[in-house]
């Protein structure tokens, strides 16, 4: 049987480089694995982790999902020239107070997030289309589901993304091809050391007033203990791709922590969105609530 060609993107760390490494390590050899990554300086990483088990399964290729010749010459590059399962799964964040983001910053976050995300599909849709079958998973985020102070253009690309799924997945449905969001929670990866943050002591932070710098100084340490207490680990994200890639009928969204967030399921039963911003905020600022 031909093996599943499956095209990652962001695979130099974290979610990306464990599905990369568990796909082109099945026992089976089922998968061929087209690992990318915009910098292949930094590929000794998932080298290392996949060790020798990947004879015939895995390749790396630079992709950058900002730099739509990239993208064409990753695709060009696939040797069974078709994709079966393409993961979306690049992505970066953007932390501080909103009145603090410079143009640029933001630019860049929708320009990977958003942006980068909907060109690698379309480079690989029409392909998809042709041989009449496909798999899209994108990894997906609690912040594109609700929002998150201090996370607005992070949440507004994710939030995006949704949109910008869903939409696709009805079209789709005529064409064979199955668009599925695994939307993560905290999970232990390099993502909170790269994404653009506000520090505590940064002399930009003190532009802003002591009323927010406060605020921003509580949400941090939820955030700390958030990915302290909860944070899954790139192993139980892996399980839910998997899931979703074996399943021959998969689900639009997956929940990685197997249930629909409580604060996701107020905004369904409660439509008009205040009793979850309430909530939002109690759980982040609890002592300002009191
Ligand atoms: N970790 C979490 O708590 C969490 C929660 C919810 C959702 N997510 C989502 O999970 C996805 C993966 O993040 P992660 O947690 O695995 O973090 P990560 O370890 O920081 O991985 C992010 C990956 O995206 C790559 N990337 C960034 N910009 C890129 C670009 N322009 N072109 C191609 N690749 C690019 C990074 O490459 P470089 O090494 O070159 O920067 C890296 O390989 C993201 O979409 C993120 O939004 C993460």
């Amino acid at each position: 049987m031909d093996k599943k060609v499956v095209l990652i993107t962001g695979c130099s760390s974290g979610i990306g480089l464990s599905l990369a490494v568990r796909l082109a390590s099945n026992p089976d050899k089922t998968f061929k694995v087209y690992a990318t990554m915009r910098n292949l300086a930094k590929k000794e990483r998932l080298l290392e982790c996949v060790k020798g088990l990947h004879k015939g399964t895995l390749d790396i290729l630079q992709m950058d999902v900002t730099d739509r010749q990239s993208i064409l010459d990753a695709r060009d590059r696939v040797v069974e020239k078709r994709v079966d399962i393409l993961v979306c799964n690049a992505g970066v964040g953007l932390m501080g107070p909103l009145e603090l983001q410079s143009l640029d910053s933001m630019r860049q976050i929708l320009e990977v997030n958003l942006l980068g995300t909907i060109q690698t599909i379309q480079a690989f849709l029409p392909g998809m289309k042709a041989q009449g079958h496909g798999r899209i998973l994108v990894t997906g985020s609690t912040g594109g589901l609700h929002g998150l102070p201090f996370n607005e253009v992070y949440c507004a690309s994710k939030f995006a993304i949704e949109g910008a799924c869903e939409s696709l997945a009805v079209l789709l449905l005529h064409f064979n091809i199955h668009v599925s969001l695994i939307e993560c929670g905290p999970v232990n990866t390099d993502f909170l050391v790269n994404l653009q943050k506000a520090d505590l002591g940064d002399t930009t932070l003190q532009q802003v007033d002591t009323h927010t710098l406060g605020l921003y100084e509580k949400y941090l340490q939820h955030c700390d203990s958030v990915f302290q207490n909860a944070a899954q680990d790139t192993e139980d994200i892996v399980k839910v791709f998997l899931d979703a890639i074996q399943s021959p009928s998969p689900a639009f969204r997956y929940f990685t922590s197997g249930v629909v967030p409580p604060l996701t399921q107020l905004k369904i039963t409660e439509p008009d969105g205040s009793l979850c911003i309430h909530a939002m905020s109690k759980i982040i600022f609890s002592a300002e609530e009191k």
